[in-house]
């Protein structure tokens, strides 16, 4: 479909050279691994966002990103368009029973009088991800956390973060169509959403204040301070990369866990052995670990 719309767009191809420029600056900058069969995908992107731009061949716009006047902000646009979005609530049934169902339950067991807790959404695209996270949360602590315990009153943080600045942009409106709200359970979305007269459903404050968006690069995590975390999900974002970085991005999400914190991933996108200082979780379909 891509490379019938390309020679239907009829944007220059590329040669081998090109495309190799192309995929080390992609890789060197965010880390992502194109492969050869995308190649048709590169060229679409980038022959739209030159056409958008007024500009006519690859070797020109490699230069024009290069340009410290335009070449950051043009970067920004393009990164977005180079990467996949793709997202919806509520998406890996698994890896939400094994949070409401082991990592919650084990969370607010060791430690009956816990204030807050700290939720991280890693590559989280337009916020669906995010969302699903502080509403799963919260309805865990209103209903399965009795009364009489002090972390009733604990505080949720999700910190949403990704590459793409347009994405997050759209997180932080927090307006979603019908259709993408589509898996949201009827009772979560009466009480998390307003519906708008235009029929778009908006994140209610009470979930939204809860939940913010930061822009970052996964490779470049070393560079980010951040207090340890209690859960970290990481889902469909590793596909991505290549074996070693996977490898690297997974140690540095391990240094951001709290000692019994958890990571989630997403089904069939960790390595064997991801690291030696988690142990997984027993659960099935869901990719799930606690570090020890
Ligand atoms: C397919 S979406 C996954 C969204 C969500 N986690 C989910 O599972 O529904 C992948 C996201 O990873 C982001 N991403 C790709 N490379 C990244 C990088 N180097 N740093 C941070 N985010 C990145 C993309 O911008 C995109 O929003």
């Amino acid at each position: 479909m891509v490379a019938l719309n390309n020679t239907l767009l009829n944007f220059e191809q590329m040669d081998e050279t090109q495309f190799q420029r192309w995929t080390n600056l992609l890789e060197d900058r965010t880390g992502m691994h194109l492969p050869k069969e995308r190649r048709s995908f590169l060229e679409t992107s980038l022959g739209l966002r030159m056409k958008e731009i007024g500009m006519h061949d690859y070797a020109a716009y490699y230069e024009h990103l290069q340009s410290e006047r335009y070449g950051q902000r043009e970067w920004l646009t393009l990164v977005d368009r180079l990467t996949i979005h793709e997202t919806r609530f509520f998406r890996h049934q698994p890896s939400i029973d094994v949070l409401e169902q082991v990592i919650l339950p084990e969370l607010f067991a060791s430690e009956p009088q816990r204030k807050k807790l700290q939720i991280w959404s890693a590559g989280c695209s337009t916020g669906e991800e995010a969302y699903t996270l502080g509403m799963v949360a919260d309805q865990f602590i209103r209903h399965q956390v009795p009364y009489t315990q002090q972390s009733r009153n604990c505080y949720i943080a999700v910190m949403g973060m990704d590459i793409s600045v347009p994405a997050l942009v759209n997180a932080r409106k927090a307006i979603y169509d019908k259709y993408k709200v589509r898996y949201v359970p009827e009772d979560y979305l009466e009480y998390y959403f307003d519906r708008q007269q235009d029929g778009r459903y908006q994140v209610r404050d009470e979930l939204k204040k809860r939940v913010c968006f930061v822009p970052f690069n996964i490779i470049d995590m070393k560079k980010v301070l951040l207090e340890p975390m209690d859960i970290i999900f990481c889902q469909n974002v590793l596909i991505y990369f290549n074996r070693e970085r996977r490898k690297q991005i997974i140690e540095q999400l391990v240094k951001r866990l709290k000692s019994g914190g958890f990571l989630v991933l997403g089904a069939g996108e960790a390595l064997t052995s991801p690291h030696a200082e988690l142990k997984k979780i027993d659960f099935t379909n869901a990719l799930a670990f606690v570090k020890k």
